[in-house]
């Protein structure tokens, strides 16, 4: 099979100058009037949404030094140090802009930065941190797009990600269909902090495997494809995450793992309004279509929580 290499690096590093564009949920519950805290059962952030449902499974008085990658504007991380003062927040983040506004955000809080591409460090870096936080990055890293092109000689990069999915496949039993995208990035980068024993990892992103509860398929309907499916967002394409394939490599490096959609960390508050909402076909306000939007995502996302 020839693959192509889709990467958003350049866009990160060199043209990325605001975020507004794209909506994550972080960014979408953070001002306290937002539209979409008002359909949760706790009508807070999801910094401090993540914060209660991790402390079920985490004793965060043994936490000092946590690493969040690809920490956006820096609204989780802020929520974190301010719920918890013990905490040393160390941000790592490809794009220069997005350090800057992470510094702009924690101001005197306790927090280190650095900008690089969290493929290129090594394991050593991830060694010093027993949490590690991904939280919407991990489709933002390279993918490999089966491609009919025989033809065009195979970059250096490409070749090295080629005989990295071969390696993952035979190690952790992994099958990639012929056709299939290959969420090579995220595996890479997973691989690395799982092989140096992180007691803690959490991760969320768009799952290409995410489905509706039973329960709530007359209200959402969520596609899901099964195999990484792309999104075109402004001066990049990313791809849905196959969170089968996380799992499956975590376990076998010694993981115990929790898995579930976004609904679980921020859990709704069914009421009239909201149902009435979700049953209509077209919204009729933009707060409706917010709010569709945002329920669609909260089952969109999987996360897993990994524990050593
Ligand atoms: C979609 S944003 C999510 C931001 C934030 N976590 C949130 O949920 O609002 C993706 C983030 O990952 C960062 N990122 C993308 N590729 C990266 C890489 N290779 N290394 C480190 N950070 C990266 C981006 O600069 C950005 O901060």
């Amino acid at each position: 099979m020839s693959y192509r290499l889709n990467t958003t690096e350049n866009y990160h590093a060199h043209e990325l100058d605001t975020l507004g564009w794209e909506m994550t949920v972080c960014n979408a519950l953070y001002p306290e009037n937002s539209p979409c805290r008002s359909v949760l059962k706790n009508k807070a952030s999801l910094g401090v949404n993540l914060y209660h449902f991790l402390e079920k499974y985490i004793s965060f008085k043994n936490i000092r030094n946590y690493l969040e990658i690809g920490g956006g504007m820096g609204y989780l991380s802020l929520d974190f140090l301010k719920l918890n003062s013990n905490l040393r927040a160390t941000l790592l983040d490809i794009s220069p802009y997005l350090v800057g506004r992470q510094k702009r955000t924690l101001g005197k809080y306790d927090g280190r930065f650095e900008q690089a591409d969290a493929l290129k460090k090594d394991e050593d870096f991830f060694s010093r941190f027993n949490l590690v936080i991904m939280n919407e990055n991990l489709g933002d890293l390279p993918a490999l797009i089966p491609s009919d092109d025989n033809k065009t000689i195979p970059s250096q990069e490409l070749i090295y990600y080629q005989n990295k999915a071969e390696r993952l496949s035979r190690k952790y039993n992994l099958r990639f269909d012929a056709e299939e995208v290959i969420n090579i990035g995220a595996l890479s980068l997973l691989e690395k902090i799982c092989r140096v024993g992180v007691r803690y990892i959490y991760l969320s992103e768009h799952s290409c495997e995410a489905v509706a509860p039973e329960n709530l398929h007359e209200l959402i309907y969520i596609a899901s494809a099964g195999f990484p499916e792309k999104i075109s967002l402004k001066g990049h394409d990313e791809y849905t995450i196959k969170f089968s394939h996380l799992q499956k490599m975590a376990q076998l490096l010694g993981y115990k793992v929790l898995r579930g959609t976004l609904a679980d960390i921020l859990p709704l508050e069914f009421n009239e309004k909201l149902i009435s909402t979700l049953r209509m076909k077209a919204a009729a306000t933009d707060e409706q279509e917010i709010i569709q939007q945002f329920v669609y995502d909260l089952y969109k996302y999987e996360y897993l929580f990994l524990k050593t």
